[in-house]
């Protein structure tokens, strides 16, 4: 007798070989590929010269230490789920598709509006997708590319056609405004693509992911969750705030760059110079740099707009993104290398061929 047999509450189920049959007659082996793209970013913009007035710092610093000049900071009266929102509407009409025609929802972010109900939950509700599942990744700053794998898994195999991948982040909620090493950094933002299905081997077209659980207090809010519940002493001690070890994640992304990457290229069966863009985490202007220079790639090939927007988390990938194919630097059969690294310490990296031939709208 199986263990399903044995099991009462299962007595008389055989969805086994329904749902192997479901599972064999549903699988198809097609491309993914992004049909529509689109970010948003809070009006309020706080300046290196505000910061000055905020913490010991000085616009000199921080341009040559991060090559950051300004960021988004979110409104009171909105949250992350609301960036979310807009973001998601650009990528929907860009699309050329309601929230009502989404079947599944996929949110990265370290900065949801609760712990539970989900982001992508609230997402769902928000634009009425009423039609869509949703979950969450809380993979931080990777959060967009790993969102984008994921995603594409569904659209691959034949189980949803209309796919909505948001990244969106409210940093300044959980910045450490007394700690001026991180709270220059930090910004507010968010951006969103549509996945399709094509034909196999258009869009993604190779990935490799990693996690170094290891370095994992490098990076962290450690009065967020079950182990350290937000209480008077960690208010107190900033401690449901973010707190980083910048140099260790400094030397983690430079050296784990090249080797998620080049993972990537080589199951995309591409080499460097057979990549148009980099769209990296907009972490530090040095670390693109190093990047870009350990890649063997242009630095004018990886996009950089962090003097906008600064860190934006999970955001910041497609918030460049979206930025070149805004300004009509993407064209038809361009090769985009994704490239993530974050709290965790993940690490995630992805060849996509661009398949969009109408421009923005
Ligand atoms: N203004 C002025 N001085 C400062 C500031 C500031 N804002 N911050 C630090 N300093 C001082 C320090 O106190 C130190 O002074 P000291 O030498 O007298 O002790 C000096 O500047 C040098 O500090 P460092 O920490 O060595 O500065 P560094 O050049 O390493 O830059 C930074 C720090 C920008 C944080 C860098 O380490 C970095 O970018 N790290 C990677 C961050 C990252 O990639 N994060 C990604 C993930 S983020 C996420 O997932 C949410």
């Amino acid at each position: 007798m199986s263990a399903l047999q044995r099991c009462s509450r299962f007595n008389g189920v055989t969805a086994r070989s329904t749902t192997g049959k479901w599972l064999l007659d549903t699988m198809k082996l097609r491309g993914s590929v992004i049909a529509g793209l689109g970010s948003y970013v809070p009006e309020r913009i706080l300046t290196n010269a505000d910061l000055e007035k905020i913490v010991d710092t000085s616009d000199e610093w921080i341009v040559t230490h991060t090559g950051m000049k300004e960021r988004r900071v979110i409104a009171e009266d909105q949250n992350t789920s609301d960036l979310a929102v807009e973001a998601s509407k650009v990528a929907l009409r860009d699309a050329g598709l309601a929230a009502e025609d989404l079947e599944l929802i996929i949110v990265g972010t370290v900065t949801p509006d609760t712990v539970f109900p989900s982001a992508s939950a609230i997402l769902e509700d928000k634009l009425g997708a009423k039609r869509a599942a949703s979950f969450d990744v809380v993979t931080g700053c990777t959060g967009f590319v790993d969102g984008m794998i994921t995603g594409s898994q569904y659209v691959m195999t034949g189980g949803y056609d209309n796919v909505l991948v948001v990244a969106a982040e409210a940093l300044t909620r959980v910045t450490n405004w007394e700690d001026r090493s991180t709270c220059v950094l930090f910004g507010d933002g968010a951006g969103a693509v549509v996945l399709q299905p094509d034909e196999a081997g258009k869009g993604l077209l190779g990935y490799a992911m990693d996690t170094q659980g290891f370095a994992g207090e490098a990076l962290t809010i450690p009065s967020s969750g079950s182990a350290w519940p937000p209480d008077e002493k960690a208010i107190a001690e900033n401690a449901t705030k973010i707190y980083m070890n910048g140099h260790e994640i400094f030397r983690m992304a430079v050296r784990g760059i090249p080797h998620i990457a080049g993972l990537a290229m080589s199951k995309a069966g591409v080499t460097n110079e057979d990549i148009d863009w980099v769209v990296m985490h907009q972490a530090n202007q040095r670390i693109l740099d190093a990047a870009a220079d350990r890649l063997g790639i242009e630095r004018a090939r990886v996009v950089s707009n962090l003097h906008k927007y600064g860190n934006t988390s999970a955001a910041s990938m497609a918030l460049a993104f979206d930025e070149i194919y805004r300004d009509g630097c993407l064209q038809t059969g361009d090769l985009v290398l994704l490239v993530g690294f974050g709290a965790g310490f993940c690490l995630s990296g992805a060849v996509v061929r661009w398949e969009k031939e109408t421009p923005p709208r």
